[in-house]
């Protein structure tokens, strides 16, 4: 199945990364918010990453202004009508989710891929909503989506093959890595990396080392890219929070629940980067 026409519904920090994706891929895309001033939002943010990646000579500012035309930003799901496949990066909910899954299923062509970017939701109860269960998969995209290259194609029990296919092809062809896995908590990535950064904040306390040296020990000792504060500084203490719930109400082992640390901070509004301050300030 060729995919031309890409819908992303929810266009915050996953979504316009998603859309942004798409759109320099060669798709026409339509992006979905609540407000005409989000759209419009997402839209000015696409724009200026991709204003940069010309300015840095990554592209070419006509490639630039012909994806920025292919963009179009709607209140509605009446455009979806003619999509081939749609992501979905709505709040990380399952109701809402699923309410938007049945509407879209009624209103996608059958032969439509809808797919969920959920991080830590069930693709498989996402998809129970829809009438075509078959054409739910999950399509998990990692933070910034324009810059990391992973996706996990979620097959979920009901998932039709050729749906996760396509979607697998559609993502390599986009210049991603796709991997294929299974709807289990925390799919591949997350269920590695959440306990583990988990014990490495418990570190802190039980050791008395400081963030510093613990990154420097991570970087330096066991060739991280990136050290364990810095990196749940990029995800966002509250995102990683509640990852972490998620994963320890679905599996139960006692590393995959939050560190008390982590909800102090989460109380203090130390969100990490996106607040100015975390385990370190920006
Ligand atoms: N942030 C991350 O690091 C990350 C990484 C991977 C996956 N995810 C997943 O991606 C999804 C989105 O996360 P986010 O961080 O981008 O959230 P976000 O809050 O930044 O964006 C969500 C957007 O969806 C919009 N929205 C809500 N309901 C809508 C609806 N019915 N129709 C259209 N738009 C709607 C909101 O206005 C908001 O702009 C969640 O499922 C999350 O778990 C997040």
């Amino acid at each position: 199945m060729e995919i031309r026409r890409v819908g992303v519904v929810g266009l915050g920090t996953m979504g316009a990364g998603i859309a942004q994706v798409a759109v320099q891929a060669g798709a026409e895309v339509v992006g979905r918010e609540v407000s005409e001033e989000l759209g419009e939002q997402a839209r000015s943010k696409i724009d200026h990453f991709m204003t940069r990646a010309v300015e840095k000579g990554r592209m070419e500012a006509e490639d630039k202004d012909a994806a920025m035309e292919r963009l179009t930003t709607t209140t509605t799901l009446d455009a979806f009508a003619d999509c081939d496949l749609v992501i979905e990066a709505i709040v990380e909910e399952l109701e809402p989710k699923r309410e938007l899954f049945s509407e879209l299923s009624k209103v996608c062509r059958a032969d439509a891929i809808l797919a969920t970017n959920t991080s830590a939701l069930s693709v498989g109860s996402i998809a129970e909503a829809a009438d075509r269960p078959e054409r739910v998969i999950g399509m998990h995209f990692f933070n910034p989506a324009p810059l990391l290259p992973l996706v996990e194609i979620v097959q979920a029990p009901a998932s039709s093959q050729e749906a996760v296919d396509a979607a697998y092809e559609w993502a390599e062809r986009a210049g991603k890595q796709p991997v294929r896995c299974n709807d289990t908590p925390g799919f591949i990535v997350n269920r590695v990396l959440i306990p583990l950064l988990n014990d490495c904040v418990r570190v802190l306390d039980e050791a008395g080392v400081t963030p510093e040296d613990l990154d420097k020990a991570m970087t330096n000792g066991a060739g991280w890219p990136m050290g364990p504060c810095a990196l749940v500084d990029l995800v966002g203490i509250d995102i990683h929070t509640h990852a972490s719930e998620a994963l320890h109400e679905a599996l139960g082992e006692e590393r995959m629940a939050p560190p008390e640390r982590l909800l102090r901070m989460q109380g203090e509004g130390k969100l990490g980067r996106k607040s100015g301050e975390g385990f370190f300030t920006y």
